[in-house]
């Protein structure tokens, strides 16, 4: 009887609310038996995080070179993976950490490092996990998931090479089923993460910096991404999902079931469902057509991002066996090429912005929670649209703009159509077309190759290739000149994009004026946060947005190019946030790109409340650049920048009306104002009537900490994470604008400390380290919980000459996320058997055997039971090497046979170190003497006449006293 919960974690973070996970309970059975299937095969899916507990190794670990024929003839051989990438390898020395995990960002800086990469030493790590999987879930079928693997991944199970993904952006879905071990032998996950590759000219990370996932189902069930439910408006205006659901069936013999999809609205109520029969042969797969028809649609739309679930089941026999869903959304999105991008018929421009996916303290292993706050302050930025660039985003991510309401430029990393990449994108089409959010397939950006006759035709491949996959959305390229030759990729473009070009928009709306257009990229302005005059000396620029890359514009100059042409759909602001890398126009020792809206944390830039005001017309709104500390400079003019959406700002100091302007909605407004210290007001009016108010003050020195957590309080899954705003106040409790203290931390109770930052592009302090300086006034601590916990978590801060901070967070028990447990690895197993002939009289157990020999002896691993076969008495030698783990090595332990039949003797290195006397099969424990190296074990097995004899059970070297 199956048991199915459904978990729907819902408050901790927008990702966790995501999280559909089916659990189910297996009951253990007995005895393992290898043909047949256990009863609990057909048991439904689990989905299961593998993020604890691995083991990793910084640095490469290189194989010796290998020599000799035995040594060359074990190579290649599947599941005699050498070193670390086997099975037996001893990584007792290793650290223990939890995915997501980035090490570059744990590293130093150094300035003989790529500048693109941050000056951040990348290189290669080793991965590894045990697995214990239970003899009674014999038959169900096992998919290892990583989420992403920065840059180039090497998968191993028990020693066989499974998988190469050769792109840090994409996912890798792999079926281990073939290769696991059940029970007391240990299963053994190896991943190489090379890091010395790139894809990219920006901070891209190291190591296993998304999810990782074991997802079980029954022998016939729904593929990875086998749930295709893309929803559909015919002409005349009817919506459907023709809902595709591809089977897999790894069972042992063909089968059939019936399938069955559901549709729920927005509010969870069914509105429609279908079932059919389907037969799936033996390995083999197969798609049922479901479509489903919907009378009365409910949209997605930016302001009510509102999301229909689509579920399958696979039934036999009454009982469901896998079972998956999906959220999607019903919306028209079509780009007109004389008057932009049209949601649900209603004009929509897209106010878009580019990012890449590194965030303050954590790299590129962001929390799905700080992913969260990031998305929420593009909202609150105005923003509609998001260009995820250069790379497929988290699923997460995605989720969230769904639920968040966002227009997304989902963009494919490597502009290749060999077997080696084509792949990749389509990886990405099949993972993400049921997304709402997603409205543009984006090919590339900026391919030298964009106007040759080769990119043309790897384009229209392309182009072709998601077509198969999803036709309902356009595919689009960042394009960053070639528009207009022969062979311009253009021609197999549905929208073109431009990267920069601006003076580009016009001649080729001309050229063709049937062509949907945007801008896949503008702006690349240099701002630094808190900054009012540029100095490039210290690499810091103002923030009036004056200063920008040659190919790039203002903040303001880019916006109105766009905002101004109607056939431009819209644009993405080169960037939303500073990243990591690419400090362009600068280097060494500036490490971060200054091109952010916001900085690496998330705090608003003076580029934040131009867009703001440009964007977001249903809010009246008015700021003022820039704070008003200016001590020395009384008398002296002051630039002031007033930004506002209304029609008109008055700007008044110390309560004196300084001037009125009418708002100038593209360049913004502008006042000269003499220093005195006091407040400084700008009021906003519409119609006549003040609509908004705003004011900065001169504060005094600061004489305390501010912590401002993000939320109220943490889920205490171990996953949920949050920002703390870490400020300085003055006597009167007024945050100190230019505030530099170094703060120092202590992170305590049910939660730890992921890192910190604060938005000078130029700081080489430890990101993970227990101190931070303020950057202009703020800096950015990230919590997290820890598993399991519940109750407070307690940040300390303290800095010379102010008064300490004490934060006190709750933590709520929160159901923690289905985990597939870590197992220790407290012993090796000894594997790799070689098997005498049976001999009538006793051989000598230490008899050599020839290196070049490789068929006197057979190859075998427990149960090895050859005399039982044969049923004669007589003699076997069963010879294996090991390398015991170093704790062994040093101070002994047990060799642990679980069952042996027959008679034995067990010689070790040529030495006699223990025997059975009796022929009946029983578990043998034998003292291991200490000694390093590879060790040779030759168990000589006699057997009797009519009884099994041999090694039936696994061999396990423990520590002593275990
Ligand atoms: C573009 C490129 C981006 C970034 C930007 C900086 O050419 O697409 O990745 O490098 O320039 O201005």
């Amino acid at each position: 009887m199956i048991s199915t919960l459904l978990f729907i974690l819902r408050g901790c973070s927008a990702a966790m609310a995501m999280l559909l996970t089916l659990g189910i309970s297996v009951v253990a059975l007995a005895a393992p038996d290898i043909a047949s299937v256990s009863a609990s095969a057909n048991t439904g899916r689990e989905r299961l995080s593998l993020d604890r507990g691995w083991l990793f190794h910084l640095g490469d670990i290189v194989s010796p070179e290998v020599k000799g024929h035995g040594a060359s003839y074990g190579y290649g051989k599947a599941g005699f993976a050498w070193g670390p990438a086997g099975t037996t390898y001893d990584d007792g020395d290793w650290r223990t950490l939890n995915l997501p995990h980035d090490w570059a960002v744990e590293g130093p800086f150094d300035a003989q490092e790529n500048l693109a990469q941050g000056y951040r030493p990348r290189g290669v790590g080793w991965y590894r996990r045990y697995l214990r999987i239970e003899p009674a879930e014999r038959g169900r079928q096992f998919e290892l998931q990583f989420d992403a693997i920065a840059t180039h991944a090497t998968v191993w199970v028990n020693g066989i090479l499974v998988h190469r993904n050769w792109s840090g952006y994409n996912g890798s879905n792999i079926d281990i089923t073939p290769y696991l071990r059940y029970g007391d032998e240990m299963n053994t996950i190896a991943v190489r993460a090379d890091a010395v590759p790139m894809e990219g000219w920006w901070y891209e990370g190291a190591g296993i910096y998304r999810h990782a996932w074991l997802v079980k189902r029954a022998p016939l069930h729904i593929a990875t991404d086998g749930l295709h439910a893309t929803p559909r408006r015919s002409p005349q205006g009817r919506w459907t999902i023709p809902v595709a659901v591809t089977l897999k069936n790894g069972g042992k013999a063909g089968a059939s079931a019936m399938v069955e999809v559901t549709l729920r609205d927005p509010s969870g109520v069914l509105v429609a469902s279908r079932r059919s029969k389907i037969q799936v042969p033996v390995l083999a797969q197969a798609v049922a057509q479901l479509p489903l028809a919907i009378d009365k649609p409910l949209l997605w739309s930016l302001e009510q991002p509102q999301l229909y679930q689509v579920s399958a089941k696979v039934i036999q026999n009454g009982a469901t066996i896998d079972e998956t869903s999906l959220n999607t959304g019903l919306r028209d999105m079509h780009f007109d090429p004389a008057r932009g991008a049209f949601l649900n018929g209603r004009h929509v421009k897209l106010q878009g912005v580019s990012i890449h996916q590194d965030h303050a303290g954590v790299g590129v292993a962001v929390p799905d929670a700080i992913w969260a706050y990031r998305l929420r302050r593009l909202k609150e930025l105005g923003a509609n649209a998001i260009r995820f660039t250069h790379g497929a985003p988290a699923a997460e991510i995605l989720d969230m703009a769904d639920r968040m309401g966002f227009l997304v430029m989902d963009e494919n990393r490597n502009f290749n159509i060999s077997p080696d990449y084509l792949p990749q994108l389509e990886w990405l089409v099949r993972r993400d077309r049921h997304h709402p959010s997603v409205v543009l397939w984006s090919l590339f950006n900026e391919e030298p190759m964009q106007s040759t006759e080769a990119g043309y035709q790897m384009t229209r491949t392309m182009a072709a290739a998601v077509k198969a996959l999803d036709d309902t959305r356009p595919v689009t390229a960042a394009m960053n000149g070639g528009f207009f030759g022969p062979y311009s990729v253009a021609h197999a473009l549905d929208v073109v994009g431009a990267n920069y070009q601006v003076d580009a928009y016009d001649k080729f709306h001309q050229q063709f004026p049937n062509v949907p257009f945007t801008s896949s990229e503008d702006t690349s302005a240099f701002m630094t946060r808190g900054v009012y005059s540029t100095d490039q000396s210290t690499n810091v620029f103002a923030s009036y947005d004056e200063d920008y890359a040659s190919w790039g514009n203002s903040h303001r100059d880019a916006w109105e190019a766009i905002a101004r042409r109607p056939y431009v759909a819209g644009g993405f602001v080169w960037t939303g946030f500073d990243y990591r890398g690419e400090p362009t126009p600068n280097q060494w020792p500036a490490v971060n790109s200054v091109f952010g809206i916001m900085d690496l944390n998330g705090f608003a830039k003076n580029a934040y409340y131009i867009h703001q005001v440009q964007w977001i017309k249903d809010q009246p709104l008015v700021h003022i650049a820039p704070h008003w500390n200016w001590a020395g400079r009384e008398g002296q003019q002051i630039r002031v920048m007033v930004m506002s959406n209304a029609d008109k700002v008055a700007l008044l100091l110390n309560g004196q009306l300084l001037g009125e302007q009418q708002v100038d909605p593209y360049r913004m407004n502008y006042f000269q104002v003499a220093y005195a210290p006091g407040k400084l007001e700008a009021l906003a009016y519409r119609d006549g009537k003040q609509v908004a108010h705003t004011s900065v003050e001169t504060t005094g020195a600061a004489v305390r900490i501010e912590l401002v957590p993000d939320r109220g309080e943490l889920c205490g899954d171990g996953r949920d994470a949050m920002p703390i705003t870490v400020r300085a106040l003055d006597a009167q409790g007024r945050p100190v604008p230019l505030a530099d203290a170094e703060i120092r931390f202590a992170v305590h109770g049910a939660g730890r400390s992921l890192g910190h930052g604060n938005g000078d592009p130029t700081s080489h302090e430890d990101e993970q380290g227990p101190t931070r300086r303020l950057f202009n006034g703020l800096a950015q601590l990230i919590v997290q919980s820890q598993d399991d916990s519940a109750g407070e978590l307690v940040v300390e801060a303290s800095a010379q000459g102010l008064a300490p901070a004490r934060l006190v967070l709750p933590v709520r028990a929160t159901a923690p996320i289905a985990t597939q447990p870590a197992s220790a690895a407290p012993y090796n197993t000894v594997n790799y058997w070689r098997i005498s002939p049976h001999s009538d009289v006793r051989p000598d157990p230490n008899q050599a055997l020839a290196d070049f020999d490789m068929n006197t002896w057979e190859y075998g691993d427990p149960p090895m039971l050859h005399a039982a076969q044969s049923a004669q008495p007589g003699y076997r030698i069963f010879r294996a090497s090991f390398t015991p783990r170093k704790k062994l090595a040093d101070g002994g332990g047990m060799l642990h046979f679980l069952r042996l039949a027959g008679r034995a003797e067990v010689w070790l290195d040529g030495r006699l170190i223990g025997r059975k006397d009796d022929y009946a099969p029983a578990p043998l424990r034998v003292a291991l003497p200490a000694g390093s190296g590879a060790r040779q074990l030759n168990v000589l097995i006699e057997g009797q006449q009519g009884q099994r004899s041999g090694i039936e059970g696994v061999v396990r070297i423990e520590p002593a006293f275990p």
